[in-house]
């Protein structure tokens, strides 16, 4: 692949060599904001989440964005223009969700660790359900309904041990994973849930893990749920809706990368097994973070030093493992592309790193790439799980996010200060 190819990005093209994103040039935002600088499209979302749209036509279905992937509010508003529900792992993820507009009827909450705080947050805001992880989180769920005069509506999150094939940080419906309640003991622990005053079974969930690459665990995974659902209706309670979580994968463009199925091919799949066991018309909601956002975003970021080597030549640009923390933390893949192509110029077998000090903040390992001293280069594919994992790592502020819409660019989040980062600390 030359560098000027973008892998599952067509709202990112070159036109006269440079990049542009939808009807604007990379180039004059990066001079207009300064680097590094998050890049997203929003028309790139609306056709990721189109796709699900299309794969769920004539079915009764909720798209609930897991906005753990993207957090930014503006990236949220989105999603709630276009009328999709939410999943959220924490507090803090809620009165995000809310502040963009989001019909709290239409947020799921999931997660190992929901505190009491938490709880009663979501109970008082009166979110669609709670996808509980323990049979310890559905007794305090039921007691802290209770307390406030409330019945809590809920689904119990099944591991079905079934391996999604993915990194070993991201996988999450195995047995030796935190998450979830085990197959076995979901019929046990739905009986339960039927027994107490403050909980209302409203449905099942599962999420297996994140960047899928392949149906068969999917299929595997749906296949596994309908047994429970069987059994669990069998027992007299009855499901409302069924959930089937996130994580299917996108193309990072990486050599050795799998091609992951289109959400609208795997769901017609999936919908093929669920007509045949008499659960397709039910309401169906899914989670997707990365789908939905992963290959809408890139980060701009300038290249401040060559650092030529005995070994290794070294590409020193000015976004760190702060900005972009999947290399260091998942070895991913991500394009690094000039934003400017010069297909005559020589390459250089480079190392992209940043300024951070530690050997772990690398970005890209063997970069073969044609840069001088301040050129730019967009880091590929991080529009999920970039920004929302950065960190103050160094004393380095976070960085701007633009949100393109044709050749209309919003600012929706400025450059974090160094006022910003010290605000709450106090000197004794
Ligand atoms: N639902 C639940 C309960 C989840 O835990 C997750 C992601 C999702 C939905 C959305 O999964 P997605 O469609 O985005 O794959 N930081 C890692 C990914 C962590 C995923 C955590 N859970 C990465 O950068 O690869």
């Amino acid at each position: 692949m030359t560098s000027n190819q973008l892998s599952g990005q067509p709202f990112f093209s070159f036109k006269d060599q440079s990049l542009w994103v939808e009807g604007l040039a990379l180039n004059s935002l990066a001079q207009a904001h300064g680097t590094p600088l998050f890049v997203y499209s929003k028309a790139a979302m609306l056709s990721a989440l189109a796709a699900y749209q299309r794969g769920f036509a004539g079915r009764k279905s909720q798209v609930c964005y897991a906005m753990k992937a993207n957090p930014a509010l503006g990236v949220i508003q989105v999603f709630v223009q276009a009328g999709c529900g939410f999943d959220i792992v924490s507090g803090g993820e809620l009165e995000r969700v809310l502040a963009a507009g989001a019909d709290a009827a239409k947020v799921i909450f999931s997660g190992v660790g929901k505190t009491r705080a938490e709880i009663r947050q979501a109970l008082e805001a009166g979110i669609g359900c709670f996808n509980v992880e323990s049979e310890a989180e559905l007794e305090v769920l039921n007691g802290v309904a209770l307390g406030l005069g409330k019945v809590a509506p809920v689904s119990i999150r099944v591991n079905p041990n079934v391996d999604p094939k993915t990194h070993p940080y991201i996988s999450t419906g195995l047995k030796g994973n935190k998450f979830g309640v085990a197959h076995e003991r979901v019929l046990q622990t739905y009986q339960r849930a039927a027994a107490l005053p403050g909980l209302q079974v409203v449905g099942i969930d599962c999420h297996i893990g994140s960047q899928i690459t392949l149906e068969s665990p999917y299929l595997d995974a749906v296949d596994r749920v309908l047994d429970l659902v069987q059994a669990i209706e069998a027992a007299g309670i009855h499901l409302h809706h069924l959930d089937f979580g996130g994580g299917l994968g996108i193309n990072y463009g990486g050599s050795a990368d799998a091609e992951p199925p289109a959400a609208d091919a795997l769901w017609a799949k999936l919908l093929a097994k669920l007509d045949a066991r008499g659960y397709g018309q039910r309401l169906l909601m899914i989670e997707p973070g990365r789908s939905l956002v992963g290959n809408a975003g890139t980060c701009v970021t300038e290249v401040l030093y060559l650092k030529p080597g005995e070994q290794k030549n070294f590409c020193v640009i000015d976004a760190a493992m702060n900005d972009l923390p999947r290399p260091a933390m998942y070895q991913a893949f991500h394009q690094i592309v000039p934003l400017v192509n010069r297909p005559e110029a020589t390459t250089t077998l480079y190392e992209v790193v940043g300024p951070i000090c530690e050997s772990g903040d690398w970005i890209g390992h063997d970069r073969n790439l044609a840069v001088k001293q301040g050129d730019l280069l967009a880091v590929m594919s991080a529009g999920a799980y970039c920004m929302g994992m950065a960190s103050n790592y160094n004393s380095r502020g976070r960085a701007a996010e633009i949100l393109v819409d044709g050749t209309q660019a919003h600012v929706i989040r400025e450059r974090e200060t160094t006022a910003d980062q010290m605000r709450n600390e106090r000197l004794v």
